[in-house]
């Protein structure tokens, strides 16, 4: 039985649960591999911490002793951030070895550098555990809806920003409470700003984005908001209405074009989006021929994370040749702010007897077409709350620059998805 070596870089979170399943699940594995994958040396910076995971494979310091160990075929990067783990990456895919990762961040922000790099050396480059954690999301769009066209693929991919929301809208907590609480638990870093900034989101629909159309953007590209300025009163409000906040990525082929976007969004109280709670992720997919699909399950997390990066460790192994991770490659045009309509939610606020005037005034001048509007008035002052039909992110913007200038404040302004 052929052996493949195995060399890890990072043994924290990601790492040790990889480890974990390469030594308990053996017997499995090697049946589906066709081949032993050895765990043999893991790169650390402080081995003291790891004194039980020495006695399954050799903790190093050096980066180099994984990198020039000719016996090593299969690097596993389990350390985050891009520097040094794009340098490592890159001498490792040099260096004839193939590489998996789980390393968003890295893959949204370098992916195609990294990508031909490893095509160029006759190696390969996975990421299945770069989005969405433990649901096996990039394979199936690579694999199983190769021949489909995909239309649109919408999800909940920050599980940090998802357990703050459903705090919000099931213990009416505020956001900050709500996000000390995630942290208490582990479901929140010590510096959250990734998450709740939406950024990590946008750098998983980067992903999504490429493997659903083939497209490669960028986050500078779209537009990307976190969580931060959701208030408690309009969750209540969205739960009056029938609907959830949630922080939902979206990337979507219309005529030709691509749209991304991450934003708080409302989606119905009876979608499969909407039951999608605390640090859990989804993915819903529509396309041509299935129709709409829905994969569900957990964004992170040691095992979950860990069993995607063995799945990846397996099909390189088992795989005759080094192969394309995705095959995809279709440059669309991303569509302009007017191109994309959807039904929105606003939120405005008028402070005085002479704004609130104004606010009825604006709603009628701007012919902002709702399908529900209420007024609700409390000590922060006279609020209207306004479904609409659909309109374009330019006309909600032309809307909110009308209000400003009349000094009503509109404070939340999301995209409903049905
Ligand atoms: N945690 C999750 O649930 C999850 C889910 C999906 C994706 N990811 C991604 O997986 C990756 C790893 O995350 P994690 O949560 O496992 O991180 P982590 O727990 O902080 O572990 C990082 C590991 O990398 C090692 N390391 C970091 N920088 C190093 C350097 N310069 N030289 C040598 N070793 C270094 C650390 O060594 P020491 O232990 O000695 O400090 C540690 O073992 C990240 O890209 C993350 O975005 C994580």
């Amino acid at each position: 039985m052929r052996t493949i070596k195995v060399g890890l870089l990072g043994l924290g979170t990601v790492g040790s649960g990889v480890l974990r399943i390469l030594t308990n699940n053996q017997a499995k594995i090697t049946q589906t591999a066709g081949c032993q994958l050895e765990p043999a040396k893991a790169l650390v910076r402080n081995p003291a911490k790891h004194a039980a995971a020495a006695e399954q494979i050799q903790l190093v310091t050096d980066f180099g002793e994984i990198a020039n160990d000719q016996s090593i075929a299969l690097v596993v990067e389990a350390m985050g951030g891009i520097h040094p783990a794009k340098e490592y990456i890159t001498a490792l895919l040099q260096a004839k070895k193939s590489v998996e990762t789980a390393n968003k961040d890295l893959i949204a922000s370098c992916g195609p550098e990294l990508v031909r790099l490893a095509r160029d050396n006759g190696v390969a480059l996975r990421y299945e555990a770069s989005v969405a954690g433990g649901i096996p999301i990039l394979n199936t769009l690579a694999q199983s809806f190769a021949g489909d066209e995909i239309t649109q693929v919408a999800g909940i991919v920050n599980g940090t920003t998802n357990y703050i929301l459903t705090q919000m809208a099931q213990q009416h907590s505020s956001f900050a409470a709500a996000l000390k609480q995630a942290q208490q638990l582990g479901f929140a870093e010590a510096d959250p700003t990734n998450d709740v900034t939406g950024k990590d989101a946008a750098f998983k629909m980067v992903i999504l984005t490429k493997f659903a159309f083939g497209t490669d953007v960028k986050i500078a590209d779209f537009n990307y908001q976190g969580i931060e300025d959701v208030q408690a009163f309009d969750v209540e409000q969205a739960a009056d209405l029938g609907y959830v906040i949630k922080l939902v990525g979206i990337s979507r082929k219309q005529n030709g074009e691509i749209f991304v976007e991450v934003a708080p969004t409302l989606v119905p109280q009876t979608s499969q989006l909407a039951q999608v709670n605390n640090e859990y992720n989804a993915v819903a997919i529509e396309s041509m021929a299935v129709g709409r699909s829905f994969f569900y399950g957990p964004g992170a997390g040691s095992l979950p994370t860990a069993n995607s990066i063995v799945s990846d460790l397996i099909a390189e192994a088992s795989a005759a040749h080094p192969t394309s991770f995705n095959k995809l490659d279709c440059q669309l045009p991303l569509a302009g702010p007017a191109e994309v309509v959807d039904p929105y939610y606003l939120s405005l606020l008028a402070g005085t007897k002479t704004t609130e005037l104004a606010l009825a005034q604006l709603v009628t001048e701007q012919k902002l077409e709702t399908t529900n509007l209420q007024a609700i008035g409390d000590a922060a002052g006279h609020h209207l709350i306004l479904t609409t039909k659909p309109m374009s992110r330019l006309a909600v913007d032309k809307f909110i620059k009308a209000a400003q200038a009349v000094k009503i404040s509109v404070d939340a302004a999301y995209k409903i998805l049905e």
